[in-house]
C-alpha cells in the first residue's frame, strides 16, 4: 500500500510548503499530494480559498496579488510555492499527486506537466492529477494524456465506475469515512487504483491495507510506515 504525504508531510512542517515536502522525502514517502490554485496567471500550491487558517488573515487567497502571494508565510513560517517551485523541488524523486482546488488554465497547467516531463525528472507515471470537479480533469486530459488522473470522491456515488470509466481514471480517491470491502472490490474489478484520504490512526491504516487499499494520503508518512512495518 503505498503512502501518500498528505499536503506534504503536514503533520510535521506547514502544509503544502517546500518544507513539508522536504519532510516527506526524508520519511520515504511513496509519493506527495498537493494542492493549487491559479492567481492570475500563476498557478500556486494551497489548499483554502480563505486566508484565515493558513495565514491568519481575512479575504480570499485569489483575490490576492501575486506580490501578496510573495509575503504570505503558511502558518507564519513558510512561503507558499508556486507549481513550477513545487515540481522543481520534488524533481521526479517520488509520486506527485496533484489536485485541482480550482480551476485552472490547462494550457499553463500542461506546460509545467511537460516541463516536469522533458526537464525535472518526472515519469508520466509518476504524475497523478486529481480533483473532485471532474470537468477540470477532462479539460487538461486532450493536452496530457500520458499522465494518470483520479477522480476524487466526496462518498459513495452510484455511478462512480460510469464517471470513471468516461475520465479514463487510474485510481479513485475515497473519504476514509466511505470505505469498504465492497467497493475495494468493486473497483479492482473495473481496473481502478483505489487511494483513501486522510489516514493517520493506526486502526485505520491496518484495516485499509487489509483490504486490499492501493494508497493512503497520510499527514504523518513516517508514523504511517512505521504502522505497516508493525514498529
Ligand atoms: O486528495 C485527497 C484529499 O487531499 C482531498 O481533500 O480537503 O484534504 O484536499 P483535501
Ligand atoms: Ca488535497
Amino acid at each position: 500500500m503505498l503512502i501518500l504525504a498528505h499536503r506534504g508531510a503536514s503533520f510535521e512542517a506547514p502544509e503544502n510548503t517546500l518544507a513539508a515536502f522536504q519532510r516527506a522525502l526524508d520519511a520515504h514517502a511513496d509519493g506527495i499530494e498537493i494542492d493549487i490554485m491559479q492567481v492570475g496567471d500563476e498557478i500556486y500550491v494551497f489548499h483554502d480559498r480563505y486566508l484565515r487558517r493558513l495565514a491568519a488573515q481575512p479575504g480570499r487567497f485569489q483575490d490576492l496579488t501575486n506580490e501578496q502571494i510573495g509575503k504570505l508565510r503558511v502558518f507564519n513560517q513558510q512561503p507558499v510555492p508556486t507549481l513550477e517551485e513545487a515540481l522543481a523541488f520534488i524533481a521526479g524523486r517520488c509520486l506527485l499527486n496533484i489536485e485541482l482546488k480550482s480551476e485552472v488554465d490547462s494550457t499553463r497547467l500542461s506546460r509545467a506537466l511537460n516541463r516536469a516531463q522533458s526537464e525535472l525528472g518526472f515519469q508520466p507515471e509518476q504524475l497523478l492529477v486529481s480533483s473532485f470537479n471532474h470537468h477540470w480533469l477532462r479539460n487538461l486530459q486532450p493536452q496530457q494524456p500520458n499522465i494518470r488522473y483520479g477522480a476524487l470522491l466526496a462518498g459513495c456515488l452510484l455511478d462512480y465506475a460510469a464517471c470513471a470509466s468516461e475520465l479514463g481514471a487510474y485510481s479513485v480517491h475515497l473519504d476514509v469515512d466511505f470505505i469498504d470491502q465492497a467497493f475495494v472490490d468493486d473497483a479492482h474489478s473495473r481496473g481502478l487504483q483505489v487511494y483513501v484520504y486522510t489516514v493517520d490512526e493506526p486502526e485505520d491504516i491496518l484495516g485499509l491495507q487489509a483490504m486490499g487499499v492501493d494508497g493512503i494520503f497520510a499527514n504523518h508518512p513516517q508514523h504511517a510506515r512505521q504502522v505497516i512495518d508493525g514498529l
